[in-house]
Formats: C-alpha cells, structure tokens, sequence
C-alpha cells in the first residue's frame, strides 16, 4: 500500500495508474471498524485499484462538537489497511486540504441537509458536502463506497454527484453491526460500559419498526411513536429525532408506500449516536 499525504503527489500517481482498470474510493475519517473495512471489500471486488482517503474533516464540525477529541490512530488503521487489500492511502494534513487562504468556495445542498442530522449539526452537510467535491477531484474515482449507516449523507452526496455531475458510481454498503445490534461507529468508544449496554436501544427500536412493518403496519406516525416508546424505556438515552422519511428526498411520510427510512438520534449520555434501517 501507497501512502499519499499530498494532493500533487496523489495526482501523480492517478496519472500513472490510469489504464490499471478502476479505482474505487473508500472515504474516511479514519479510526477504522469492521464497517469501514466493509467498503474496502465491496471495494476490492470490482475495483482494479482500491484507495481510501483518512481525513478527519475540520469543516463538518460544529463548535460545539467532537473534532479535537475524535479518536485517531493512524498505525491500527495502515495495518487494518494493507491486510483489507488497500492499495492507496490518501492521508492529507488540516492545510494540505485547506490551505491558509482558501475556503471562499464551497459546496452548499439545499433542502436536504436542512432536516435531521442538517437540523441539530447547522453546517455538517455543507463540510460533507465540500469535502466530498475537493476528493473526487482529487482522487478521481470511477465508484465511490459509502456506508447505509449515514442514510442521510449518502442522500446529499448521491444528490451532489447528480445535480454537479460527478463523474462517480455511489454505492450504498448494507450497515455492519455489533453482535447486539449496536452499528460500529468510531463514536462507540466514547460510551462507558453501561452506556455501551444501554446503546442498544436504537436498534431494539429500529427492530420493533421493522417488525410493526413486516406485520403490514404502514401509518409512519403508528411507527414513530413505538419507536419513541422503545427509547423511552432506556434511562440512558434521549432521543433527538425519529423519522420515517422517503429515502431519498428525506421528506416525512404519512404512509409506507411503498419504502422508508426510519432513522433515528440519540444522545446515549453525552454521546450521540445515529442509525437507521430500510422498510419495504
Ligand atoms: P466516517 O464516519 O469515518 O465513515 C466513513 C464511511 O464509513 C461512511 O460512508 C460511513 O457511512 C461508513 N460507515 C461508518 N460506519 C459504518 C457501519 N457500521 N457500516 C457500514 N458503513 C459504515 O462519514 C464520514 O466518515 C465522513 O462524513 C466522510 C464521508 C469521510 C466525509 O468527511
């Protein structure tokens, strides 16, 4: 695997490798789990070259958030790496990706990002959204890998790609989960052991939806609220958010018909935490 930590030098050897067949991006902000590497598989199967980008993004952080202490450990993540079958590592500092000077331009998505995780994180979508554009350019891949577990980021950078015309293939991965249920997030190591117990409740939720929908329940507020009262019963958690949208315009439903998403927000302690899962 290839370590790149400059924009001149991954363009360089873009250039090179362009007949090698096609490459498809993988990006992250490292502190890799077994739903990262997850992409890099899907990743490796249909792609002649494999990168993953690492690149804890300033811009998607809010002031009050986690940027200084989210979790890193870029040795774990290059051996996590190689063995997953990466073959280039993009992995640029704070100003090789922001340059003093630079950030009078940006990538702004309109209604989408204004609900859910765009309500409570003013400006998050935007950071993903600008981020995304500068490592397409950049990287130039023919596909790009994006994990379920972010429903609504894969929504926004699925409609940046359309309404800029984006050269790039989105494909969704299926979300990967602890053994309870608990979907890997790089955040989960900010709960306690109690709170890791107490996480729980999002996908015993998630469940109950699924199981209310498959007994052939479609009233979305029906839905909601045995969502609601799933995560009422954990001390723990305080729910910021459940929604039964279209999947792709992210707008509420009244009705399941014939897909949704039911993705929810939850603060387990002073950690919050997302998911979500497909109906129909
Ligand atoms: P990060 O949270 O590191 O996630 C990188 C990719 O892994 C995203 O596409 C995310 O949806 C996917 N992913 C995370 N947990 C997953 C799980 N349990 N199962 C399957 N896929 C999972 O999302 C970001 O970084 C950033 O916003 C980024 C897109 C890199 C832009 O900065």
């Amino acid at each position: 695997m290839q370590i790149l930590t400059t924009i001149g030098d991954f363009r360089a050897v873009r250039a090179k490798i362009r007949s090698t067949g096609s490459l498809g991006l993988v990006p992250t902000m490292g502190y890799l789990h077994d739903g990262h590497l997850e992409l890099v598989r899907r990743a490796r199967v249909t792609n002649g070259i494999v990168a993953v980008s690492i690149f804890v993004n300033t811009t998607q952080f809010g002031p009050d958030e986690d940027l200084l202490s989210y979790p890193r450990d870029v040795e774990r993540d290059q051996a996590l790496l190689e063995k997953a079958g990466c073959d280039l590592l993009f992995y640029p500092a704070v100003e090789e990706m922001y340059p003093p000077g630079g950030g009078d331009v940006y990538v702004l998505p309109g209604k989408l990002a204004t609900v859910l995780e765009g309500a409570s994180r003013p400006g998050h979508f935007r950071g993903v959204a600008t981020v995304m554009a500068k490592l397409f350019n950049i990287v130039q891949p023919e596909t790009a890998y994006l994990g379920q577990k972010d429903g609504q980021q894969l929504a926004v950078i699925r409609r940046m790609v359309q309404d800029l015309d984006f050269p790039v293939e989105i494909i969704a991965v299926p979300t990967v989960r602890e053994p309870d249920g608990l979907a890997m997030s790089s955040r989960n190591t900010y709960l306690s052991p109690e709170e890791r117990s107490g996480a729980t409740v999002l996908y015993r939720a998630l469940m109950r939806a699924q199981e209310l929908h498959s007994e052939g329940e479609k009233d979305a507020e029906v839905l909601r609220a045995a969502v609601f009262n799933i995560l009422a019963s954990e001390p723990l958690a305080a729910a910021d958010y459940v929604s039964i949208a279209d999947p792709e315009t992210l707008e509420e439903l009244d009705l399941v018909d014939p897909d949704a998403m039911v993705s929810l927000a939850v603060c387990i302690g002073r950690t919050r935490l997302i998911d979500n899962v497909l109906l129909g």
